[in-house]
């Protein structure tokens, strides 16, 4: 199984922090926003990892992070031109993967409980994707599931009104089909490929699967957010990387 971690996009909710640097370069407690999820992937037992970052800020990444040999792990590297959505950016994977199982992590996405847990299980199913969701107070914030009888029916992305308090939180793992599913999105109001639209197709033939992430998880997106996930992560950084996770299925 191999990781991709989506580290493009504007970073306009944290303007001006984000005029001249990537938002995933940001620290977050002693460490630079992406090293957690680059730890994660690691803690997962994924070490063939890709990064997709934008452009104007591929070399400071690169510059960052090197090869992964400091992480126990091995990077490659690939560029979004423009910041047209998670799935399009995930769809640069499409190669790298090579008929592969993948995990994506969003950069921005903070936990301190490792998701070894969900991807183990995920190892074991046969085919399909597997979602993480997250109990939040603020729903309209990201894509919502609404649940009956324990199987998602339906995910909707930023809604007025939420069927649930369960976010769909940035750790997603696809089989083979996935880059098959994104060509068939269309773009959403905010005029980009969303990954909610990838998942609900899944919905829809019965294949999505889902565990609730067991730890503290934040986005770090915002200037809110990224205060939070910053206290949340200095309470942890003295621990080895990190409580390891048993979902609830
Ligand atoms: O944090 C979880 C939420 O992330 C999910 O609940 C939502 O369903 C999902 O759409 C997403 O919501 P956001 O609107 O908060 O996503 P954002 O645009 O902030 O992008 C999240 C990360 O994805 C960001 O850190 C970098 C990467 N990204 C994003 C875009 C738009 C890219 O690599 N390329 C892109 O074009």
């Amino acid at each position: 199984m191999k990781g991709v971690i989506l580290a493009g996009g504007r970073g306009t909710r944290l303007y001006p922090l984000t005029k001249v640097t990537n938002k995933h370069l940001l620290p977050v407690g002693k460490e630079p926003m992406i090293f957690n999820p680059i730890k994660q992937l690691v803690s997962a037992g994924i070490t063939d990892i890709l990064i997709v970052t934008s452009t104007q800020h591929m070399g400071d990444v690169v510059n960052l992070l090197g090869s992964g040999k400091e992480f126990n792990c091995d990077f490659t590297y690939k560029v979004q031109e423009e910041a047209k959505g998670i799935a399009h950016a995930l769809l640069l994977a499409e190669n790298f993967a090579n008929g592969e199982k993948i995990v994506v992590v969003l950069g921005d996405n903070i936990s301190d409980t490792s998701i070894k847990h969900s991807v183990e299980i995920f190892k074991k199913q046969g085919h399909g994707a597997r979602v993480l969701l997250k109990k939040v107070g603020d729903p309209e914030r990201y894509g919502v599931v609404a649940i009956d009888e324990k199987k998602i029916i339906q995910i909707e992305e930023k809604p007025h009104h939420p069927k649930s308090d369960y976010a769909v939180i940035g750790y997603y793992m696809y089989d083979h089909k996935v880059f098959d599913i994104i060509r068939t999105v269309t773009p959403s109001v905010r005029g980009e490929l969303e990954i909610t639209s990838v998942n609900n197709i899944y919905v829809e033939d019965g294949e999505l699967e889902y565990d609730i992430h067991p730890g503290n998880w934040t986005d770090a997106g915002t200037i809110e957010s990224l205060r939070f996930a910053s206290e949340m992560m200095l309470k942890v950084e003295n621990q080895m990387f990190y409580i390891s996770g048993r979902g609830e299925a």
